[in-house]
């Protein structure tokens, strides 16, 4: 049953011997729900893959989807950032052989594969962030399913997908290097990676979106993985003798601006913005958790899990939730609470995320790995106040591995951790489905269902949790602060790459909606906008006040392209259309001739599409 786990072979194997106990057995046994929750984390990730994968119709092969929901909120489109944290959890467990779950290591490296050769397509695509010619186009966060872009408005361009990209496939590039395929480092991966290290030399020094895609500024997440990445991409480059001169000179860069995240008391989220937040944010812990370095020492200077900054900001971070959150009521200071994403948010009511909790958990489960490692513990004046929350009398100070007062710290500390698992055990539904979010009220599982993300996050927490971590990213030799900050990035050079790895699956027939995208040909002026209406609801049933708009985010001068990337029209669906025009005044001008008609396709439509030019 193993040698075929992306397939339906899997969730069989779920649902046949994995069943869950009921909600009071299951909090007996924490070491158990770990177990099968892992298992079934796994599965939730595979199917969330296409190529294979059971929820994912239409999708590219390679491709992760966030979420198969596709209303409320409509989570059928790949993200940069999702994918690649969710890649490298499975490369780090490819290399282990699959650490203990029932997927082969065959199976890890056909769905890693296929994720190569499809962001190597989708670097190329040109999109309403820009296009690959300049590096611009690598920041957009989310594409169509099918390799498409999406036309829609958006928090864009977002800047870490690149960096986090870079990452997960130097973590695999590495692994082929010492595994004497060198060349298929050199000659398939380096060129995608080098457009990514490329994007992050480039536009680091540039505002973005966060992570949730809602503010527009400088982010603490961003610029730690783009200083990480830079810092790996460096040594990338050396081993298979090529350059990265952006890497070694701009890495000292982005860690010197990092410094001035930290003000004091917490890590800020986000600076270069206008914004009425306190700044807490999920943000800075998982900046600190995917930039872990298991070989580093307690660095305050990368925010290092067991560092005073990141514990200082642990505290403040898990507090700020404890009075807001009804289900984190009666729950004091020193115990594990529910978490979100920031205090002040308001996204679907502003809950707990099953990611943030197990974030909580995994950062603490990071620090407990370097003490453990570097044999002793510091409190300082920035740590004091998260050591006094498990021991009320702990003084400043340096605690060796044998002194009890360690003992004592890190024993709690553990039992803390687990409390977060604890939460994510008593609010995971009884079948094992990770949603993105739990009701702070009432704790059912809110918003999309089986999100990847939330499925990659309880790997890695639980395998943190048993002393399973990543490889070394040289933090060892990248920690050391210039004295000022400078900021001259370095423009780059990219190049399309035109075939990586061959992908070895189709992909799953489209039996629901199939995303189509249109492109249209018209020459308009500013202020004329093109929209196209047809007879199905998508298209808003030929009713010109309700018609789906196109975008010239494509267009040129040269290139009077528009385009609209349209969702929701069932596989196989004949349906008529025509573009219309609405002039600044509002009048409605169609264009001529009879309907166009188009067939939905079934089958395995990988980025169907349109091209149609205006007919005057
Ligand atoms: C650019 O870098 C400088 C020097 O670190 C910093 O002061 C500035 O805020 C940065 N701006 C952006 C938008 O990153
Ligand atoms: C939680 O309860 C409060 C108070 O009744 C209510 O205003 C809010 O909408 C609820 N939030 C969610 C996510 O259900
Ligand atoms: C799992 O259970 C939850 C809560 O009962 C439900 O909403 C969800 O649809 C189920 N998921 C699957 C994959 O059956
Ligand atoms: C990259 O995109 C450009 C513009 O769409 C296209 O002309 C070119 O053929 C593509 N290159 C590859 C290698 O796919
Ligand atoms: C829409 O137009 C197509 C093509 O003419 C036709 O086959 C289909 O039945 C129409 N759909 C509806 C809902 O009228
Ligand atoms: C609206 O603008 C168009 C040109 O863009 C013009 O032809 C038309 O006469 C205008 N209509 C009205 C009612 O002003």
């Amino acid at each position: 049953m193993r040698a075929t786990l992306f397939t339906s072979v899997a969730s069989v194997l779920w649902t046949g011997s994995l069943t869950f106990a009921s909600p009071t057995a299951k909090s007996a046994d924490l070491a158990s729900f770990i177990s099968k929750e892992g298992q079934r984390s796994i599965v939730g990730i595979s199917e969330n893959l296409g190529g294979k994968g059971s929820k994912t119709p239409g999708t590219a092969a390679g491709l992760f989807i966030a979420s198969p929901n596709m209303a409320n909120p409509d989570y059928y489109y790949t993200w940069t950032r999702d994918s690649a944290l969710t890649i490298k959890c499975l490369i780090d467990l490819f290399e282990i052989s699959g650490g203990g779950y029932s997927i082969s290591t065959k199976e890890l490296e056909t769905g890693i594969r296929n994720y190569v050769s499809s962001q190597a397509v989708l670097q190329n695509v040109s999109n309403p962030s820009g296009t690959l010619q300049d590096g611009s186009g690598l920041g957009e966060p989310k594409f169509e399913i099918d390799l498409n872009p999406f036309s829609g408005s958006w928090g864009r361009p977002q800047r870490d997908g690149p960096a986090l990209r870079a990452t997960a496939m130097i973590t695999y590039a590495d692994w082929l290097i010492s595994h004497g395929q060198k060349s298929e480092a050199a000659d398939i991966m380096w060129p995608i990676i080098a457009n990514d290290l490329a994007y992050v030399g480039q536009y680091w020094n540039n505002t973005g979106f966060d992570l949730w895609e809602e503010v527009d500024g400088s982010s603490f997440f961003t610029l730690a993985v783009q200083h990480r990445a830079l810092v790996q991409g460096s040594s990338l480059a050396q081993k298979l003798g090529k350059s990265c001169p952006a890497c070694k000179s701009q890495a000292p860069q982005i860690l010197c601006f990092l410094q001035s995240f930290w003000n004091g008391k917490y890590i800020t989220a986000n600076i270069n913005l206008d914004t009425s937040r306190s700044g807490i944010d999920l943000n800075s812990i998982l900046g600190s958790i995917h930039t872990f370095d298991p070989e580093a020492a307690c660095d305050d200077s990368t925010f290092q899990p067991c560092s005073a900054r990141a514990l200082a900001n642990h505290k403040v971070y898990v507090d700020s939730f404890r009075s807001i959150y009804k289900i984190n009521a009666g729950i004091r200071e020193g115990s594990a609470a529910n978490v979100g994403r920031y205090p002040e948010d308001v996204y679907q009511g502003g809950n707990p995320w099953y990611l943030a909790t197990l974030a909580a958990a995994e950062l603490l489960y990071d620090a407990l790995y370097q003490w453990n490692k570097i044999g002793k513990l510091d409190v300082t004046a920035t740590s004091l106040a998260f050591f006094e929350d498990f021991d009320a009398s702990v003084k400043k100070g340096s605690y060796s591995a044998h002194s009890s007062t360690y003992k004592t710290l890190t024993s709690a500390i553990r039992a803390y951790a687990d409390g977060f698992l604890t939460l994510v055990q008593e609010y995971t539904p009884s079948n094992g489905s990770l949603a993105e979010q739990y009701n702070r009220n009432t704790s059912v599982p809110l918003s999309a269902n089986d999100l990847t993300w939330s499925y990659a996050s309880f790997i890695t927490a639980v395998q943190r949790r048993s002393s399973i971590v990543p490889a070394s990213w040289g933090e060892k030799s990248a920690n050391a602060v210039p004295t000022t900050c400078s900021a001259s990035p370095v423009t780059g050079t990219y190049q399309a790459v035109a075939s990586a790895f061959p992908t070895s699956t189709g992909c799953v027939p489209a039996t629901d909606v199939v995303p189509i995208t249109f492109y249209l040909i018209e020459n308009t002026f500013y202020g004329e906008n093109v929209y196209m209406t047809g007879n199905v609801s998508a298209l808003g049933n030929w009713d010109t006040s309700n018609g789906f708009p196109l975008t010239a985010n494509l267009y040129t001068e040269t290139d009077n392209l528009w385009f609209a990337s349209v969702e929701l029209i069932a596989a196989g669906t004949p349906f008529e259309y025509k573009y219309y025009k609405v002039e600044p005044n509002g009048t409605v001008i169609w264009e001529s001739g009879d309907n166009r008609v188009y067939v939905a396709p079934t089958g395995c439509p990988i980025q169907p599409n349109q091209h149609d030019v205006w007919r005057s």
